[in-house]
């Protein structure tokens, strides 16, 4: 896709960081924008600040979790503004915790959001994008969707799925000779709520050496890029219609060390982690 003026832009999780910047970019790029939030007061903040900037938007309270509530969204996507060309499954949720540790409950939460909003994202929108002339997907992946990492494993889980999702899906896409395209992305550490507000068993200290709000610190310590470069790296993935799209030189470090060693790169994050519980 190589202009914005007057597309329509869904973006999820749009209450906070990169969603919020998202909305931002794109809306200066000429897009109209169609926002969503579990969190309904920050997304229509959102919307007013925008607004106010003379941006044409809707925001709306939807949990990306209710595939009922999604697909009834998309409905009022089209009513308002008729057609639909991205689509950014952004919504996403943390949790750190040992395998042996994570309930059941904490596994479903965060797969209901961060794999299944992705999906239900993606095929709520699907035939909409496809009646436009040109439409994009962009599903938000993670570096923790190239390597696993410890306390990572149902947030590994959701965004290696993603990956695979996203990655099948541009493949159909491109035999069938879709007009819609799609994108999985990876960022590293970008400097967002995320940590904030992430779920942490009391037990990542057998890992860590450290508490769960000392292991949110120590993440945020490691978070360099800002949501306003990443959103701009994804607009830049969706112009150039971009396979995968990486965010930071965290992430190409991440990818590179994962093709040079795709199997040993998890003896090296052992000897790190180690290290770190020494020192902490
Ligand atoms: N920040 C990072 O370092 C980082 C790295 C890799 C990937 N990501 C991914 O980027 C995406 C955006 O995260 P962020 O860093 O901007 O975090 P953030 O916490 O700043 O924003 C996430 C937004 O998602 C919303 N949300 C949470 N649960 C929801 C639900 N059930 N339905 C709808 N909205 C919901 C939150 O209210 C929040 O506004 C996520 O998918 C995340 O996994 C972030």
């Amino acid at each position: 896709m190589k202009s914005f003026r007057d597309r329509v832009a869904v973006i999820t999780g749009a209450g906070s960081g990169i969603g919020r910047a998202l909305a931002f970019e794109l809306g200066a790029a000429g897009c109209k924008l169609a926002l969503s939030d579990i969190n309904e007061a920050a997304v229509k903040q959102v919307a007013k600040e925008l607004k106010d900037a003379g941006r044409d938007v809707i925001a709306d309270r939807l949990d990306v979790a209710d595939r009922d509530a999604f697909y009834a969204y998309a409905e009022k996507v089209l009513k308002k503004f008729g057609t639909v060309n991205i689509v950014i499954n952004n919504a996403g949720v943390a949790l750190g915790s040992t395998v042996e540790d994570t309930s059941y409950e904490d596994f479903e939460w965060l797969m209901g959001i961060n794999f299944w909003g992705v999906v239900y994202g993606t095929k709520a929108f699907l035939p909409h994008l496809k009646r436009a002339d040109e439409g994009h997907i962009v599903n938000i992946s993670s570096v923790f969707g190239l390597i696993g990492v410890p306390t990572q494993s149902a947030y590994n889980a959701a965004k290696f799925a993603v990956r695979g999702f996203t990655e099948s899906l541009r493949q159909e896409l491109e035999i069938e000779g879709s007009t819609v395209s799609c994108t999985s992305v990876h960022p590293g550490g970008i400097k967002t709520n995320i940590a904030k507000n992430a779920r942490m068993s009391s037990k990542v200290s057998t890992i860590t050496g450290l508490d769960g709000e000392a292991s949110k610190e120590q993440f945020e310590k490691m978070f360099r890029t800002t949501p306003e470069q990443a959103a701009a790296t994804i607009i830049a993935g969706i112009r150039g219609n971009k396979r995968r799209v990486l965010i930071g030189a965290d992430a190409v470090a991440i990818d590179t060390m994962q093709r040079l060693l795709p199997t040993s790169y998890q003896k090296l994050m052992v000897s790190g982690q180690k290290l770190m519980r020494k020192r902490s």
